[in-house]
């Protein structure tokens, strides 16, 4: 299939602030000299904004890495994530037509997108808001028929539900991603044989993030929490002020922009990153351990039970009352930079965040229950 560029094109493309800030963040990520590899995330945010890439926006990314501007072209056209010309404007359909999805029904997926959208591939519905392409596998083939949308995946589709969902968005929801057959990811159709333990979760966890953030069919505008350099050791929840281009400015090591490589081919940020007693990550770690969370000798009273917190077992259980956790009220009142201090010392990065255990415990403080507690009864 040929990718060319549209032949109308807005006069200029620039990010919102906030998308700027995060994408100088994004480049930080690389070592001097190969800031080119964040190409994929600044275009896809380009996208995400715009919901097209536009050839000044291209050209606008290739000025931020230091690239010619075919080198950015060459990526641009060639993978089909990007979309070279206008789409709906609440959703672009990519529906599979490989092998899995052909032989379970992607023929009456794209009669549906024919019948209701538009007759032909990448022609706009007649209100604008939909658009649809078909496209090579997209690698939920146990989930055949399905259709991506953005980020999101929709899968075990029939015709009715991929009509009745292009109904749902047309009239503003935003419709539940993952299987749409009750499915909760990929497990055998007639029930999980194995790790059974999680399917009792209404949605798996990419699904309800996606759920959580409202964002399949939202355009990212920069009005999302900011996350912009955890791997400099910076929870991304860190950021609620305001991101300006002195905030980025302030987070270290500077984005290295179009520094070259030395002739050494090791990086300034490389060589800090090993050098005896850095001191950047040195003084991070203090400033951790000095935040450290409310923490008690003994339970007040008769200690609650933790384990009905997602995520935490007997084993964890038994470090956080080594610690001086054995209440959900302590949990329910971690800040940013308690998650941190403990986080470091449970040895499992993220997982505080990731398993939701301060909602999780702000539910349980108050006598309530969450769905896992339920089932850890
Ligand atoms: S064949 Fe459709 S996702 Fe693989």
């Amino acid at each position: 299939m040929l990718r060319r560029l549209h032949p109308d094109q807005p006069a200029s493309f620039a990010f919102t602030p906030a998308n700027q800030a995060w994408a100088e963040a994004q480049i930080t990520k690389y070592p001097e000299g190969r800031q080119a590899s964040a190409i994929i995330p600044l275009l896809w945010r380009a996208q995400e904004q715009e919901g097209w890439l536009t050839r000044p926006a291209i050209e606008h990314i290739a000025d931020m890495l230091g690239m010619a501007y075919i080198r950015a072209l060459e990526v641009a056209t060639f993978y089909f994530m990007f979309q070279l010309q206008p789409v709906g404007s609440v959703a672009h359909f990519q529906v599979c037509g490989t092998l899995s999805c052909m032989i379970c029904g992607a023929e009456k997926l794209i009669e549906v997108c024919k019948a209701k959208i538009a007759p032909r591939a990448h022609m706009l519905s007649a209100d604008g808001k939909f658009s649809w392409e078909e496209v090579e596998c997209l690698g939920a083939c146990s989930n055949a028929p399905m259709v991506q949308i953005g980020k999101d995946y929709y899968e075990d589709l029939t015709a009715e539900n991929f009509a009745q969902l292009i109904d749902d968005l047309a009239a503003g929801k935003v419709p539940t991603a993952g299987p749409q057959n009750g499915r909760f990811a990929s497990e055998p159709l007639g029930g999980a044989t194995t790790l059974t333990d999680f399917t009792g979760e209404a949605q798996n966890g990419s699904v309800a993030l996606a759920t959580r953030h409202g964002d399949t069919i939202k355009r990212i505008d920069g009005t999302e929490v900011p996350l912009l350099t955890p791997w400099q050791d910076k929870p991304a929840k860190a950021s609620k002020r305001k991101v300006t281009a002195k905030t980025i400015k302030d987070h270290e090591p500077k984005p290295a922009l179009s520094t070259p490589v030395d002739e050494t081919g090791v990086s300034k940020q490389e060589a800090q990153a090993t050098k005896k007693g850095n001191p950047k990550p040195a003084a991070k770690g203090a400033k951790a351990a000095d935040a450290q969370p409310q923490m008690l000798k003994a339970p007040k009273g008769k200690a609650d039970d933790l384990k009905k917190l997602k995520g935490v077992g007997p084993k964890l259980e038994g470090v956080l009352n080594d610690l001086g956790v054995f209440h959900f009220w302590q949990v329910a009142a971690w800040t940013d930079d308690d998650v941190v201090w403990v986080d470091e010392r449970l040895k499992f990065k993220g997982r505080i965040e990731r398993d939701g255990w301060i909602e999780q415990a702000k539910i349980l403080a108050e006598g309530g229950e969450t769905e896992f507690s339920k089932r850890a009864k």
